[in-house]
């Protein structure tokens, strides 16, 4: 099988020197974090990928049930003929609407865009081979920098899955949200997957499920700082915890370290010091109610068309309209 072509908009280069300065940001912080996007290299994507089959993990089920039965209302509402996919992985969902927009007979381009070029590579092939005639534009880069160069003709219909949304910090997710809206123009879509508040119990053994395999992803991340940036984190001597913010109604992802310790990252020409306990926090996922997604919603130009969950109501999924853009006189 031939490679497919990707446009990257991110090379090897850039993404160590990316790295670098959230490294650099992070670790100078009073509490360590690092922005979750570094857990998906080749190893983190895989990772995940085994994450959303675990029986701990309902977000994947969840979303997939919905998109199984609204795909061809969603293809109906927006008859869109490009279908944009932030974050897409291994776009395995994206084919129900793939399947729904192919059979209304709109579709023309896929535009799937992933920070993981190796997950891109396969999905794109994959999808080429299974859609015939399908145009499909594969961009590896990052989908907080990288919208304003997405190809297809509007009315497009950007999706964003998963609950990835829930990764930004409020005031990221509406940075993130403007900027989604500032490439789009009235009228265009935004299909949007949001985990939903629900028992901490549920929501913990989420994110630490029995078998360690969000474990493994969460210390993956510091693998990809050891391989990037030449640093010598010794994995076995961090824990992996997931942890409830009743407050701000987020996950939280904590690498703790297990001993006090010095780790060299000349990649980022720094040295990092660890007391015996503390952590590094990799990841927030915030949860959502209905009310507050649509507030944030409108308040970044789109208007909430539709609202679904799935039978257990762990998960919705909103599809939005750009508005018009505001006038100020
Ligand atoms: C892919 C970002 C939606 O936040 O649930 C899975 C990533 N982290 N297990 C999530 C993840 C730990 C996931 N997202």
């Amino acid at each position: 099988m031939t490679e497919p072509e990707l446009d990257v908009h991110r090379e090897p280069a850039d993404t160590a020197a990316a790295l670098r300065e959230d490294v650099r940001y992070g670790f100078s912080a009073a509490q360590k974090w690092l922005p979750a996007k570094w857990f998906y290299d080749a190893r983190g994507s895989e990772l995940f990928e085994q994450i959303t089959k675990l029986p701990e993990y309902y977000p994947t089920r969840a979303e997939r049930e919905i998109l199984a039965r609204e795909a061809d209302e969603i293809a109906r509402v927006t008859g869109a003929p490009t279908l944009v996919e932030l974050g897409s992985g291994s776009s395995e969902k994206t084919r129900l609407l793939l399947d729904g927009l192919r059979s209304s007979g709109t579709l023309k381009t896929f535009v799937p865009l992933d920070v993981s070029a190796s997950a891109l590579e396969e999905a794109v092939t994959a999808i080429r081979a299974d859609y015939p005639g399908l145009d499909v534009r594969g961009v590896v880069g990052d989908f907080t920098e990288h919208l304003g160069l997405l190809p297809g003709g509007p009315p497009r219909l950007v999706v964003f899955l998963g609950g990835t949304i829930g990764n930004f910090l409020p005031a990221e997710r509406s940075k993130f949200l403007r900027s989604v809206r500032d490439v789009l123009t009235e009228g265009e879509w935004l299909l949007l997957g949001t985990d939903l508040v629900k028992d901490p119990d549920t929501l913990m053994r989420a994110y630490d499920d029995a078998a360690g395999v969000t474990a493994q992803f969460d210390l993956n991340m510091l693998r990809v700082v050891n391989e990037l940036l030449g640093a010598d984190f010794d994995l076995s001597r961090f824990t992996h915890e997931s942890y409830w913010d009743a407050d701000n109604e987020w996950i939280e992802m904590r690498l703790r370290a297990r001993e006090e310790m010095t780790v060299r990252i000349p990649g980022a020409d720094l040295t990092v010091r660890f007391a015996d306990g503390e952590y590094i926090r990799t990841e927030i996922s915030a949860k959502f109610r209905a009310a507050g997604i649509a507030a944030e919603l409108a308040e970044s130009g789109f208007a909430v068309q539709r609202w679904w969950t799935d039978e257990q109501n762990r998960f919705g999924v909103s599809l939005a309209r750009a508005t018009e853009d505001e006038v100020i006189e």
